[in-house]
């Protein structure tokens, strides 16, 4: 399907709609064979009576609910697309950002965003009842941890607070009130009312889909932020339909559909990466279908928002479960005198049956830390463990301090103590070539210097400064120290902890005594021997 093609459905050689809620309710594609199905597969499944119209569904107007580093590029992506956006944010300061055409996120530029704005196809505020004027609402708002260490799913409430009063019907879109009206309601008459047997008796739809009050001009609300199975069709209903007096499938369509950004990867963009829905019933599926078909070209049909949810938990502890796995066995090997880089670069020419995940010095960022524990804590609910979760997460979090007993090891190799040390960590950012610094294990390693007596410094070309936060405010203001041979060769030693591409790390090597690399950054310079410590 062609961005832009408003025709949802297509009828020749159909079978019929049972096929599809059959498929939905089995198999995570409904598609037999390999690969992902587009939307025109899911499409050509669903069957509408011969002789009739194909019904036209047309999102117009899309609000994107929380504008960060998911939020703003999916904005975009649906901007290009020809869909009118319209972000908001609870900070004014990114609003005021936006709408004057400016980027604040180092990887997508500010040309993309003018461009857009100046086009009239995505603006931004803090005005939710803008609501009112749109088809769908995506929510992409912060899921972290709270200090215990349990989901903090306290943004996603909010945001159904703020934007359930605006729920009700305001319009219904020119293109969908004429023609595509009868088929539409013929096919959500015919879309299987079967309970959904993967929610609980309260979560069930309480009314078919043939009964939506007005399907075309319903609004579609849809949770984007990585959340536990549940959120969508529990929490974050009863606040939709509390603060709006509204019911679920019956006057709004609410579906589940988690992000997978890849931030500071060229390659990764939000049209080409497939993209998996969940709707709390087959005509809420439909309608997310049809919205993300405007801008992403393959989608990937799942029975329920819990099947959505869950999916994105499988990724992210799929990720956490096998960077646990390359850590313990780096501690392994280098006792063994074997270079896990080695290793993993060797195993990789397997042309099947292996994927390659790399060491580092802990885990990062808003997902990959956080998520797996949003599981932990909802499979207690149902007397469950998760315990490749928590032998991860174990292995993964002691990470810091292995890599501290590396630069105790090599300062030593140097007679020289960690205390009074000066140490400068290159990296901030907790992946390469990206600006953010959130979860970032530089930060616990950086406290473990200071607490061992040591003399902090940082540089980061991405992060000029570090910005206040709940979690490190007493590294907030420190500024990224310039990069130049009298800066570096100040340093005892350099713990190189993330490998931004920019930097020049034959330089590094030419002015640092010592380098103690978690990225295998220096593997590719000329170095000296004993001068660089893997770590
Ligand atoms: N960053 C990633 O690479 C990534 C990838 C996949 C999934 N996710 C998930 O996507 C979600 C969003 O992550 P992010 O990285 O974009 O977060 P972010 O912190 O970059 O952006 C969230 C935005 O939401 C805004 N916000 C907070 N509360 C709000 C409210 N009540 N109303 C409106 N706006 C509000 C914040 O001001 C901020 O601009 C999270 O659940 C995260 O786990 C993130």
């Amino acid at each position: 399907m062609k961005n832009g093609d408003s025709n949802l459905i297509q009828k020749k050689g159909r079978p019929p709609l049972s096929t599809l809620n059959s498929q939905l309710s089995t198999s995570p594609t409904g598609i037999k064979g390999e690969g992902h199905p587009t939307l025109s597969t899911l499409t050509s499944q669903l069957s509408i009576s011969p002789g009739t119209r194909p019904p036209t569904l047309v999102t117009s107007q899309v609000a994107v609910v929380g504008l960060g580093y998911v939020g703003l590029p999916l904005s975009l992506q649906f901007a290009r697309s020809g869909v009118s956006v319209i972000g908001l944010d609870i900070d004014p300061s990114k609003i005021k950002s936006l709408n004057g055409g400016r980027s604040y996120i180092k990887h997508i530029p500010s040309e993309a965003i003018a461009e857009l704005v100046k086009a009239k196809k995505f603006k931004s505020s803090t005005d939710f009842s803008l609501i009112r004027g749109v088809e769908a609402v995506i929510i992409c708002v912060p899921t972290p941890l709270n200090k215990n260490r349990e989901p903090d799913i306290s943004y996603i409430v909010n945001t159904g607070k703020a934007i359930a009063p605006f729920l009700k019907v305001g319009r219904v879109c020119p293109q969908a009130a004429g023609s595509g009206n009868e088929s539409l309601h013929h096919l959500n008459h015919n879309l299987n009312p079967n309970p959904n047997p993967n929610l609980p008796a309260g979560s069930q739809p309480s009314t078919l889909n043939s009964q939506l009050s007005n399907p075309l001009s319903a609004k579609l609300v849809v949770l984007e932020s990585t959340t536990y199975p549940g959120t969508t069709d529990e929490d974050l209903r009863a606040v939709l339909e509390a603060g709006s007096g509204l019911k679920a499938g019956v006057d709004f369509h609410l579906a589940f559909s988690p992000e997978r950004e890849d931030p500071g990867n060229p390659d990764s963009k939000v049209s080409t990466i497939p993209k998996v829905v969940g709707g709390y019933t087959p005509a809420c599926l439909q309608r997310a279908m049809e919205l993300y078909g405007k801008a992403v070209k393959t989608l990937v049909p799942v029975s329920s928002c819990r099947a959505a949810e869950a999916t994105k938990l499988l990724e992210n502890t799929f990720r956490g479960v096998n960077i646990a796995l390359v850590n313990e066995l780096k501690v392994v090997y280098s006792a063994m005198g074997i270079d896990i880089w080695e290793v993993i670069a060797a195993a990789r020419t397997k042309p099947f049956g292996f994927m390659p995940f790399y060491p580092g010095p802990g885990l990062g960022g808003h997902c990959i830390p956080i998520d797996p524990f949003y599981l932990t804590w909802k499979a207690r609910e149902y007397g469950q463990n998760t315990r490749f979760i928590e032998l991860a997460g174990e292995i993964n979090s002691a990470m810091p301090e292995y890599v501290i007993h590396r630069v105790a090891e090599a300062l030593n190799a140097h007679r020289k103590p960690v205390n009074g040390s000066k140490i400068l960590l290159l990296g901030l950012a907790y992946k390469p070539n990206v600006d953010d610094e959130r979860e970032s294990p530089s930060y616990v390693l950086m406290d473990l210097l200071k607490q061992s007596g040591a003399e902090v410094a940082y540089h980061d070309p991405y992060v000029p400064a570090i910005k206040p936060t709940r979690e490190h405010s007493h590294w907030a203001g420190t500024k990224s120290v310039p990069w130049k041979r009298e800066t570096a060769a100040a340093f005892d030693l350099v713990l190189l902890a993330t490998n931004h591409a920019c930097v020049n790390y034959q330089e590094l090597a030419d002015w640092s005594p010592c380098i103690v690399d978690t990225r295998n950054a220096m593997a590719s310079v000329k170095t000296k021997p004993g001068q660089v410590w893997k770590a």
